[in-house]
């Protein structure tokens, strides 16, 4: 008997632990053998290209790659298939599917990709979602795979810009990724030790900053290290942005807020000698923790289960030290933030980081 034929893809931006789940996928299928499994090359992408960019997965070509930071199917985060109002993109994908024998997708991707996911699945597609981004924003999951990593990634940096802050007495300034959540920032900042942390969640008032930062300078000798995420912003202010993206879900490309910072600091009186750091796509580069890899493979092979039981327009989510299902609709309805009054808010106050509010 021939076997069912299902296609795996990755998503938007990329995050370390993809190529764990889509391992998890492989071994879980070729340990039952009744579906073969393909990757289509950037999303939905390569099933478009004539002639198709796909390409079949099996134990061999996916041996070892959990610790491999990217994706081997590689990605876009430019172009939703429902973008304009006839979604003949979106029409195209479908009969691509049926085309090629597709009997079911894996969408691995992050608030965008899953929101497609949900539109296919209204429109008959036999479609499973998996979770991914450093941001963790994503609603109806405890965690994302990939925000383990990116913690650390910022954590050491973190560490080390603050040896140098002491050494000169200065206010170090680093800037995270998170997009609208401040998950990021405010994990780096417990685990580092950081006396400001500023988040999206929170909008500051820049004078209880530099309040602050004089309490922890006596006769020009004392440091500051600041974490902040990349869609802080100022109380009545607005986020720094660096240029519209076109074509995807994401219109806006945040960043610069670091130094937006610094000249506020100068502005409202800070007289410490300020240096900026922005870490940028390090946070989503290298090999994933071994907690992302854990976290990934097992949501690649809940995937594959729900893909065998028939079970879709469903996305996998760890819940309470578990690995379940939630539906996508109810996945895609809002996105996880900071909640400012949470315990971790709270307890990051009681440790003396300041929020600026
Ligand atoms: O969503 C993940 C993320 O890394 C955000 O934290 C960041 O704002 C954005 O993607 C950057 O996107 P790009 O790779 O297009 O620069």
């Amino acid at each position: 008997m021939s076997k069912k034929k299902l296609l795996v893809l990755t998503g938007g931006g990329d995050c370390p632990g993809l190529n764990a789940v889509i391992r998890g996928i492989v071994k879980a299928a070729d340990a039952e053998g009744i579906w073969e499994v393909w990757g289509s090359i950037e999303a939905f992408n390569g099933l478009l290209r004539n002639p198709a960019e796909i390409v079949p997965l099996n134990n061999e070509n996916v041996a070892g790659i959990h610790i491999k930071g990217g994706t081997i199917l590689k990605t876009t985060n430019k172009g939703n298939p429902f973008a304009n109002s006839k979604d003949d993109i979106a029409q195209k994908i479908i009969e691509k599917l049926k085309e090629n024998n597709f009997e079911a997708v894996i969408n691995i991707g992050g608030d965008g990709s899953q929101y497609i996911s949900q539109k296919f699945f209204e429109r008959g597609v036999n479609i499973v979602g998996v979770p991914k981004t450093i941001d963790n924003d994503l609603a109806c999951t405890d965690r994302t795979f990939g925000f383990t990593t990116a913690v650390q990634i910022a954590t050491d940096s973190f560490d080390k810009l603050v040896t140098t802050a002491e050494s000169h007495h200065r206010v170090m300034i680093m800037e995270v990724m998170g997009r609208d959540a401040g998950w990021i920032a405010l994990h780096t900042a417990i685990a580092g030790g950081a006396e400001i942390c500023l988040i999206p969640e929170i909008p500051y008032d820049i004078n209880k900053l530099v309040e602050k930062i004089n309490q922890r300078y006596k006769n020009d000798r004392g440091f500051v290290n600041i974490v902040i995420a990349e869609g802080a912003k100022p109380k009545d202010g607005e986020v720094s942005t660096l240029e519209d993206v076109k074509g995807g879900r994401e219109h806006k490309r945040l960043g610069g807020v670091a130094f937006a910072l610094s000249e506020q600091l100068k502005e409202a009186g800070c007289k410490a000698e300020i240096r900026e750091t922005v870490l940028g796509h390090t946070q989503r580069g290298g090999t994933p923790v071994a907690f992302d890899r854990v976290l990934a493979t097992l949501f690649g092979v809940k995937a594959y289960e729900l893909v065998k039981n028939g079970d879709f327009g469903k996305m996998v989510s760890y819940r309470g030290n578990d690995i379940v299902k939630v539906t996508l609709k109810e996945a895609i309805e809002h996105h996880n933030l900071v909640n400012p009054s949470s315990s971790l808010v709270s307890a990051a106050k009681n440790l003396g980081v300041v929020f600026g509010n």
